[in-house]
């Protein structure tokens, strides 16, 4: 075999030190289906706290924290109405600081969810937008405009909602006529705020204040690559294909624009200011992973989730090419490269790396859907593309559920589904419902322990008894004991801080890399390869005498 020596770039990501981010595993938490504490159906913070000691037996390092921000909940709290109070239905101000604390206790972090490009339309600011007249201070914190046409009755451009139909709705005015019309990327509950504003701006520093006074230790950002939009809004539509919460390759005029990293430059300082390694982390679907560099360039953010590497097919060749391609570009900037496979926008990685067909991210999969992906197939793949990324230098996010091999809910009934692109494109497109369903904690109990009422605000698969956390804690050969293994490891042989040195030799359909004492090969061809020279560590699933299966990664030592 022979070992191509990583260069400058490849070895700096994860180098200088004590920043916790560039080489954290972040789990998120997505509130309402993790766990319940009052048993209405929904999971809350005080069931997030309850649960506590099982991720830091899991060994993450910090958790990122879905919306739990007061919200109508039009799309599950990415609606804030209140951005500085807990919704009722997750609990309260005091339960939060409870669980902060008692994460901090067991050595995790916490990171939250912060939603800056838009609001809810029940915030009291887009309340006094509507009441006031058009023109005023109160409409200039969002986008509001006259439309076309010679009564205003045609939208101001073309603009399409990436949750489907157009970008614009029209309002009444005070006075009960037709009036101007305000922008909405996504859902109509959610206007775009005005970043060119300064009370905007204002106000989100006065909020990223009031959650790091509290303690947190940084921010997920949401949309982060959309707060600008191009003056004079021009006309644009995406292709078909991009019609979702993706980017399009060229200029949109509404995402990506230059403008918007002076936002981040502001954020950056304002963390600063504080002790303890604060973090902001980008939410950025730009067409490249170089375009998104330029998120976490020095004096702007820490982290930008890494949305090549969760697109790219199970293939080794595309996997190879994203991985050096991020080592390098983020390298580039001075920033650790992140992993991702799964998070709450995505169809999870147990069922998408068995799709048939093409099925882009935010369209989900349904009882119609073609190409129904195989469950033992999915799953395999799933636990190999796992262990190949847990061994990868940076920073890991995993999405729960995915440690037990949840895969996606395929047959939620019509009258059950939330999402808002369900209800804008009229059962067109599935949406994200699929990746959402509460967990599945204990085989034997109601709502397989999410609660103790059995109330469940999405139905939960039958098949998932055989995952509950109860059964795979007992289970030697489960998903969730591969996913410990795989972090006391990577923690123990320093992994997340390392570098990566290609390993070349296996053929074209093998991804191997050395990581410190470590050779990783994950083998996505069709017959077994040999196993690399050494210690095996650590296996995605059951060696054969011939060598490394079809759709397994493994770990071996050399030390
Ligand atoms: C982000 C969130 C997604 C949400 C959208 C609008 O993409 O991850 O869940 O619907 O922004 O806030
Ligand atoms: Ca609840």
């Amino acid at each position: 075999m022979t070992t191509t020596v990583p260069d400058q770039a490849l070895s700096q990501p994860t180098a200088r030190g004590s920043e916790w981010w560039r080489s954290a595993v972040i789990y998120q938490i997505y509130p309402r289906s993790f766990a319940d504490g009052n048993g209405d159906g929904i999971g809350d913070l005080p069931g997030i706290t309850a649960h506590l000691d099982d991720l830091a037996r899991l060994g993450v390092d910090a958790v990122w924290l879905s919306p739990f921000m007061t919200s109508p909940q039009k799309d599950a709290g990415y609606d804030v109405a209140d951005y500085c109070d807990v919704d009722p239905l997750f609990g309260t101000l005091a339960d939060f600081d409870e669980m902060l604390a008692a994460a901090h206790a067991r050595g995790i972090r916490l990171i939250v969810d912060l939603v800056p490009n838009h609001s809810s339309d029940r915030h009291a600011w887009f309340r006094e937008a509507l009441a006031a007249a058009p023109g005023g201070a109160e409409r200039a914190r969002y986008l509001f405009r006259g439309g076309r046409g010679a009564h205003g009755e045609l939208p101001p451009n073309n603009w399409q909602s990436v949750f489907g139909g157009p970008a614009w709705t029209r309002v009444t005015e005070p006075d009960g006529t037709p009036g101007q019309w305000y922008l909405h990327l996504f859902d109509a509950s959610q206007p775009d705020f005005d970043w060119t504003n300064a009370e905007v701006r204002a106000e989100f520093r006065r909020i990223l204040r009031f959650w790091l006074d509290r303690g947190v230790d940084g921010f997920r950002v949401d949309v982060a690559h959309g707060l600008m939009k191009k003056d004079g809004l021009p006309d644009y539509l995406p292709s078909a294909k991009d019609g979702s919460t993706g980017g399009d390759t060229g200029a949109v005029p509404y995402w990506g624009q230059p403008e918007v990293h002076d936002i981040y430059r502001e954020w950056h300082d304002v963390l600063a200011a504080y002790d303890g390694d604060r973090a902001l982390c980008a939410e950025a679907w730009m067409p490249s992973i170089a375009e998104t560099a330029l998120w976490v360039r020095p004096g702007e953010m820490n982290q930008a989730f890494n949305f090549g590497y969760l697109m790219s097919p199970w293939d080794a060749a595309a996997l190879h090419d994203v991985i050096d391609e991020s080592l390098h570009e983020y390298g580039a900037v001075g920033a650790p490269s992140t992993w991702v496979l799964s998070n709450h926008d995505v169809i999870r990685h147990a069922s998408r790396l068995a799709l048939t067909a093409d099925s882009p991210q935010g369209e989900g999969i349904g009882p119609n859907s073609p190409g129904r992906p195989d469950p033992v197939l999915g799953l395999r793949r799933a636990r190999a593309a796992t262990t190949l990324m847990l061994a990868l230098p940076g920073s890991a996010y995993l999405y729960q559920g995915e440690e037990l091999g949840l895969p996606e809910a395929i047959d939620i009934p019509d009258a059950a589904r939330q999402d808002p692109t369900w209800f804008r494109t009229n059962g067109e497109r599935y949406g994200r419902d699929g990746c959402r369903v509460p967990l599945p904690w204990v085989a034997n109990a109601p709502a397989y322990g999410f609660n103790i009422t059995g109330a469940s605000w999405l139905p939960q698969p039958i098949e998932w008894a055989r995952l509950a956390r109860d059964v795979e804690s007992a289970d030697p050969a489960s998903t969730l004991n591969l996913y410990h293994r795989l972090l006391a490891e990577r923690r123990d042989r320093g992994l997340g801080t390392g570098a990566l040195a290609w390993v070349d030799g296996y053929g074209p359909d093998v991804v191997a890399f050395r990581n410190g004492n470590v050779t990783v090969a994950a083998n996505l061809g069709d017959a077994p390869v040999p196993v690399p020279a050494g210690r095996v560590i650590l296996a995605s699933g059951p060696l054969h005498e011939g060598g490394i299966p079809v759709d397994t990664t493994v770990w071996v030592a050399t030390d």
